[in-house]
């Protein structure tokens, strides 16, 4: 069995006496987590984290990449940038980042094979929105997604982590139930096989409104690989406590 991943996503959240004091509250009582972690920041913190986080048990990355590697593109950050300030991890294709900045899943695959192949794993988010859902259509959205990524990368797609966050169940309390995430993780766990001979390699998070009480049930699904943790990421108690339940 893979080792789980707990992975927070602060998204626009922060400051520096903020984190300085949330990380910390981490570092405390992380002890020896039985499951790999990381945390999500915003690109002008990435700093702040490595030199938080090196030689501790969390890892960190950030929450988009370009998908250039270098040039006139104002704003942009390129995966070597990520890499300068010791990132492991890249979320692409975050479903806030599909809904308010156009992100198709062309770019999204784009994205994800730059930072593949600038040595940081993309954490490639996948998910319907409720209208899709409620019209059947869970299963064509996320494997649509999935499949734009897994023609871009090929073989290496064994080398990336898959996010299943249900767009409803996002920052509203609405978490997915256990069997409803098991579901569509075997879904796409599937379409990996289909696609690399090692699919238990891949890791599928299931990400939104995972907290503290109900992270046990949903991490013991057999196809649910860990989390991808937002509000909850940003109290380190209960981060800790999601934790806790992947061991
Ligand atoms: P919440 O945990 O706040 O629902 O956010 C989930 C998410 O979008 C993580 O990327």
């Amino acid at each position: 069995m893979n080792r789980k991943l707990i992975a927070g996503n602060w998204k626009m959240n922060g400051s520096l006496a903020a984190n300085d004091a949330l990380v910390k509250a981490m570092l405390a009582d992380i002890g020896v987590p039985a499951a790999d972690v990381a945390l999500c920041a915003p690109a002008p913190y990435l700093a702040q984290l490595q030199s938080l986080l090196t030689g501790s048990p969390i890892a960190w990355g950030a929450q988009d990449v370009s998908a250039h590697d270098k040039g006139a593109y104002t704003g942009e950050v390129s995966v070597d940038m990520l890499k300068d300030f010791g990132c492991r991890y890249c979320l692409v294709g975050h479903s806030e980042r599909r809904q308010y900045h156009g992100e198709t899943d062309e770019l999204v695959a784009a994205k994800a094979q730059r930072a593949l192949a600038g040595g940081i794993t993309p954490v490639v988010c996948v998910g319907e929105t409720l209208a899709e859902r409620e019209s059947g259509d869970t299963e064509l959205v996320v494997r649509r997604q999935l499949a734009a990524v897994i023609h871009a990368v090929g073989h290496c797609i064994s080398e990336i982590v898959v996010a299943y966050e249900p767009v409803w169940a996002i920052g509203t309390g609405r978490t997915a139930t256990p069997e409803q995430a098991q579901q569509v993780h075997a879904v796409l766990r599937a379409q990996l096989a289909a696609a690399t001979t090692h699919p238990k390699r891949v890791r599928i998070l299931y990400g939104g409104s995972m907290n503290a009480a109900n992270a046990a049930s949903l991490l013991a699904q057999p196809d649910i690989d860990g989390g991808l943790i937002g509000g909850a990421s940003l109290k380190a108690a209960d981060f800790l406590q999601i934790v806790a339940a992947a061991a």
